[in-house]
């Protein structure tokens, strides 16, 4: 397994910051996918992305991938920052997770503080960098990203609606007991209290969800998805969820690595689309080099329509406060 993997093109670098339970997963799935050359982590905890880094290095014999993952400390003045030279994409992870109670508005100020700082960073040593972001409050960080990094919006891209429809995806499929792969979801807006699922876009082997299940049923899956994060976070106690996200955030890397062009349900700039402009939202995107290559629409009904564009007020409001963070 290891000779064949050995033969296997790989290329580019990608920079993780931030390795907690989100970076480390992420930097897991980026290295076991052996596409890049190289997989940084960073992190601010002495030791700790070198220590994750060797052990993810350990495991390449075993799992068949060549993909050499490098750990490093970093300062928030920015010391270390030297070794995400040349990354093609920067994953920003870092920040503080929700408690149990606590919305992802909650963590606004602090994690506006640490993902600017993060973003400066980026901007002098990754200038060429397509950047993710998945630090909480999602849709406001991206934008703060974009801000702090002075990078086109193409190139800056927040991770929220690849989660938000795999579980939408898990839940249908788990009330119909179907495979996951049967299922097609939807969901745009923002990644929090607005997060609008899109039931009139939600299909199973192709049928239209709604032939399937009752508008009652159909609204108790939307509910729990808009509340999934929340009912992750209730169980663990501390911490927040990071499988099912890193799964999304590497997803998004991928496409961009690859130029895949696939079209994934995105926090991205929108410019017109949905009679809505400047502001970062949960839309369908075409991914591939260089980031966003497109701000795909999507057929909606009115309400689905209206829903979008009161998301898109709310989010607005919010991410003209972070400019000044
Ligand atoms: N630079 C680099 N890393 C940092 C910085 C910084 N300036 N500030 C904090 N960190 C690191 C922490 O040291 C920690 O290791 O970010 C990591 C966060 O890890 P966890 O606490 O395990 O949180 P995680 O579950 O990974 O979530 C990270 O993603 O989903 C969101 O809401 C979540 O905002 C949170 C983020």
């Amino acid at each position: 397994m290891a000779s064949n993997a050995a033969d296997r093109p790989r290329a580019g670098k990608i920079t993780v910051v931030g390795a907690g339970f989100y970076g480390s997963t992420t930097a897991q799935r980026l290295a076991e996918y052996d596409i890049f050359d190289t997989v940084v982590l960073t992190d601010i905890i002495e030791g700790k992305p070198e220590g994750l880094a060797l052990d993810l290095n350990q495991s390449r014999s075993i799992e068949g991938f060549e993909t050499k993952v490098v750990g490093v400390t970093t300062t928030p003045e920015g010391g270390g920052y030297e070794a995400i030279a040349g990354s093609d994409i920067v994953i920003i992870t870092a920040g503080l997770p929700r408690k149990p109670g606590m919305s992802r508005m909650d963590l606004l100020e602090v994690n506006a503080k640490i993902v600017r700082g993060v973003s400066e960073n980026i901007a002098k040593h990754a200038p060429n960098a397509v950047v993710i972001v998945v630090s909480n409050p999602l849709d406001e960080m991206t934008a703060l990203a974009q801000i702090a990094t002075g990078f086109p919006r193409h190139r800056v891209l927040g991770q929220a609606g690849v989660l938000d429809t795999a579980r939408f995806t898990h839940f249908v499929a788990e009330a119909l007991g179907v495979p996951v792969k049967s299922v097609k979801t939807l969901t745009l807006g923002s990644h929090g209290d607005t997060m609008v699922p899109v039931p009139s876009q939600c299909t199973v082997d192709g049928r239209p969800l709604s032939e399937l299940l009752s508008p009652e049923k159909i609204e108790e899956l939307v509910v729990r998805t808009r509340n999934g994060g929340a009912e992750v976070v209730a169980l663990l106690k501390t911490g927040s969820a990071y499988y099912a996200p890193s799964a999304a955030a590497a997803r998004m890397a991928r496409a961009i690595a690859l130029d895949t062009r696939e079209v994934l349900p995105v926090c991205a700039w929108v410019d017109g689309e949905y009679g809505i402009s400047g502001v970062y939202l949960g839309v369908q995107a075409e991914l591939g080099a260089g980031g966003v290559r497109s701000i795909v629409q999507t057929p909606l009904t009115d309400s689905e329509l209206a829903a979008l564009r009161e998301a898109a007020e709310a989010v607005r409001a919010k991410q003209a406060d972070v400019a000044g963070m």
